[in-house]
């Protein structure tokens, strides 16, 4: 009886949403054959919202709008709303978009924080905080997750990113996806729509300068920047968003093949697509496009269904339609799409916001999720028995970012407030009230070059057992636009640090910015370092508990950091040479040293910063050390259709418990193209007490095994493989395999 009832129930809940999709598609159906063409046109332009003017009222009776961006008062969206609703001839609700990047209100550490967490948990959840609270307000839809794979910390909007791998990023992309849209019901009240963006390539802007050219083979689109993008449809993302960039000469915005062909046709994607802030407008001045009439057409034809704030539908679409250039279809075809989002939304039977319900911003719950994701994004990069610090230690609290509540939010906080951010000064006010210490800013901000005040901050550190110094990015050096050339710690920052570790005490370094920053200079002058992405809201006493070892660090690295910024692209997952350097390349002093000796050979690397970064991608320290052994594949060859279970212990060797993000990489040894030397294609945080191991295991399947070949279809190849599991990229244990 229990079984059948339960068979029962699955049956129905995988017939009802079809059912409710039908239902969907009917009531569209119904709708677009009420609607005029401008109404229809109309459904495909997105306004940005200043203030109600006479000529938003206006534009909203007749239909000129689908969506507005940019409304944060919750008694303003109900008033737009009951305008569309009740004033205009076919009543359709506006969908209300914000950029709710990483919190709303309460901000969660930079997405590039969130993916050093390597934690599908913490990212959901952080999506989902993000949007309660947005929704409450009359959001409905947010411009995230940003896919965009990005090798090259000089571009701003790295920060932004989920780092530099299509699986981690394709992961934790889902994740956000999942969390920003709810348990599948797009119409609860805590749940918003997520946009997907940019597609595709931006983050390989030329030179990491922002919006820029992109040069990206379709081999490399295929393998490296679509399948984020991927992974997030199959995850349900509801809309997309297209790029600034043009790749391979073709401006993102009227790119028709990767629009129509690889989006809809393989992808099956039923959302819609949303252009990015002008970019149709810009196809102008990018040479594609003569006006805002060929805008329209190049756009409309490519598949592009809803025009951010340029204006060339609303003025040109509905005459490219009569006229001939634009078929009907295409017109249909996108309002039919964004309809759908609406509908799945809730927004015809409530558009509006209650907005007598209590507030659930800045929720003590919603905090405590924050401060949790700040621990989990930290990323411990050297210790030198220095931490944890005892709390009887007594601290001096030095630098510019000790105190910088509008600065450790980070980029793209519309709506953060920085009056409820807690520092890490605030934290020892607030709640490690019982420290000792001496607070020492010496600088006011990261940029400031005053060094008046050197002499007090290495005065504190002699007056202390221990010097904290907390350096890093104001947030107005990353994001949107802030590209940097030169990516050391900015201004005097590092003279600083020499001033402080001079006083002869140990000194641990906090770093927090946007972007992974050059610091190999400065490691000599810090015992420890301690790497935060902006960690938000809650970043204070998140570190806390970490220097203080309440809690451990688990974090890794989402992205390599190079030495110096001339090796800029570097990335683990490249592609071998013919003449890759051998494992122990010398640098330049050491060429000196053998000058007149050719025993370097003609390899792939640089004189003066040899072949490696600095730190790996998925490195990370804890205070405890884990130890990996016994590599075990299920089967030694598998079918090319066929899956293979890897299984490998990890032992908490040291004295504490802590968490270890235990990495899986492969290696298509020889490949119809070349294939990289690592992927990563599996991840798992794991938990153990001091002496503790446990098995964990893997299952590789043709989707990981896979790749794009010569023929763009996706396949496993016959050949060998190689297998590796550890703590980083570079993990040492090893195992093979053949597929046949
Ligand atoms: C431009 C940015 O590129 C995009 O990411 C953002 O969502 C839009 N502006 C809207 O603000």
């Amino acid at each position: 009886m229990k079984i059948r009832i339960i068979v029962l129930s699955v049956l129905i809940s995988s017939i009802l949403p079809a059912y409710a999709q039908i239902d969907v598609e009917k009531k569209i159906d119904e709708l677009l054959s009420k609607m005029t063409l401008e109404e229809k046109v109309g459904q495909m332009n997105q306004l940005n919202f200043d203030a109600l003017t006479d000529d938003l009222v206006g534009n909203l009776k007749v239909g000129n709008v689908g969506s507005l961006l940019n409304v944060t008062d919750p008694e303003m969206v109900n008033q737009v709303q009951r305008i569309v609703m009740n004033e205009s001839r076919v009543p359709i609700p506006l969908i209300i978009g914000r950029d709710v990047i990483h919190g709303f209100k309460t901000i969660f550490p930079i997405p590039l924080g969130q993916a050093a967490s390597f934690s599908p948990e913490v990212v959901e959840e952080g999506a989902r905080v993000a949007a309660a609270e947005a929704r409450s307000t009359g959001v409905t839809w947010t411009f995230a997750p940003m896919l965009d794979i990005s090798r090259d910390a000089r571009w701003g909007r790295i920060a932004e990113s989920l780092g530099e791998d299509p699986y981690l990023t394709g992961k934790l992309g889902a994740a956000m996806v999942r969390g920003f849209q709810g348990s599948g019901d797009l119409a609860s009240r805590d749940a918003i729509a997520a946009c997907v963006k940019h597609f595709v390539g931006y983050g390989a802007s030329e030179g990491g300068r922002d919006y820029n050219s992109t040069n990206i083979p379709p081999l490399l689109m295929r393998n490296v920047y679509l399948p984020p993008f991927h992974e997030t449809i199959k995850a349900g993302a509801a809309t997309l968003m297209t790029s600034f960039n043009d790749n391979d000469e073709i401006p993102a915005s009227g790119n028709g093949y990767i629009l129509k062909n690889i989006l809809r046709d393989e992808w099956d994607f039923d959302g819609f697509v949303v252009s990015d802030w002008a970019s149709m407008g810009e196809m102008i001045a990018h040479g594609f496009a003569k006006d805002a009439r060929q805008v329209a057409e190049i756009s409309a034809n490519a598949g592009l269904d809803m025009e951010m704030v340029s204006g060339a539908y609303i003025v040109h679409l509905a005459e490219l339609v009569c006229s001939g250039k634009v078929p009907e279809e295409a017109v249909d075809t996108a309002v039919r799409n964004i309809l759908r989002i609406k509908f799945r939304l809730g927004l015809f039977e409530n558009p509006y916001v209650d907005t007598s319900k209590g507030s659930v911003l800045y929720a003590d719950e919603h905090l405590k999720s924050a401060r949790q994701a700040a621990v989990e994004s930290a990323i411990l990069l050297k210790n030198e028995n220095i931490l944890p610090l005892s709390e009887k230690t007594k601290i001096a609290v030095i630098g510019p970012m000790a105190d910088a509540a509008h600065d450790q939010l980070g980029t793209w906080i519309f709506d953060g407030d920085k009056n409820y951010t807690v520092t890490p000064v605030g934290a020892l006010k607030d709640e490690y009230k019982h420290i000792n210490y001496v607070y020492e800013p010496a600088l006011g901000y990261s940029r400031d070059k005053n060094k008046a005040n050197f002499e007090k901050a290495k005065n504190a550190a002699q007056s202390a057992d221990v010097a904290v110094v907390f350096l890093g990015e104001e947030s107005i050096l990353s994001g949107e636009a802030h590209s940097l050339s030169n990516i050391n710690l900015i201004g005097v920052q590092s003279e600083l640090l020499q001033a402080v570790k001079s006083a002869g005490k140990p000194v641990v370094l906090v770093i927090m910015a946007g972007r992974p920053l050059t610091i190999e200079r400065d490691l000599p002058y810090a015992d420890a370092v301690l790497y935060n992405f902006h960690p938000g809201t809650m970043g204070g006493p998140a570190i806390w508990d970490l220097l203080f070892g309440k809690a451990n660090p688990s974090g890794k690295l989402p992205v390599t950091f190079v030495r110096e910024v001339g090796q800029i692209p570097m990335y683990y997952n490249h592609n071998n040479t013919g003449r890759p350097a051998p494992d122990q390349v010398s640098m330049l002093d050491d060429i000196e040293q053998e000058a007149g000796q050719t025993s370097l050979g003609n390899t792939s690397f640089y004189l003066d910063s040899g072949r490696d970064p600095l730190f790996p991608f998925g490195y990370g320290l804890s205070y405890t050390q884990f130890d990996y052994s016994d590599l075990v594949l299920s089967s030694k060859t598998i079918p090319v259709n066929g899956s293979l279970k890897v299984k490998a212990t990890v032992k908490n060797t040291g004295k504490t418990e802590g968490t270890e993000v235990v990495q899986l990489y492969i290696q298509d040894v020889v490949g119809s193209i070349v294939r990289p030397v690592r992927e990563l294609k599996g991840f798992q945080r794991v938990t153990l007490k001091a002496g503790e191991s446990k098995t964990v295991e893997f299952t590789l399947t043709p989707d990981e095994l896979g790749f794009y070949g010569r023929d763009l279809i996706k396949r496993v190849e016959p050949g060998d493989f190689n297998v590796w599991i550890g703590g980083d990229s570079k993990a040492s244990l090893k195992g093979s395999f053949v597929v046949e």
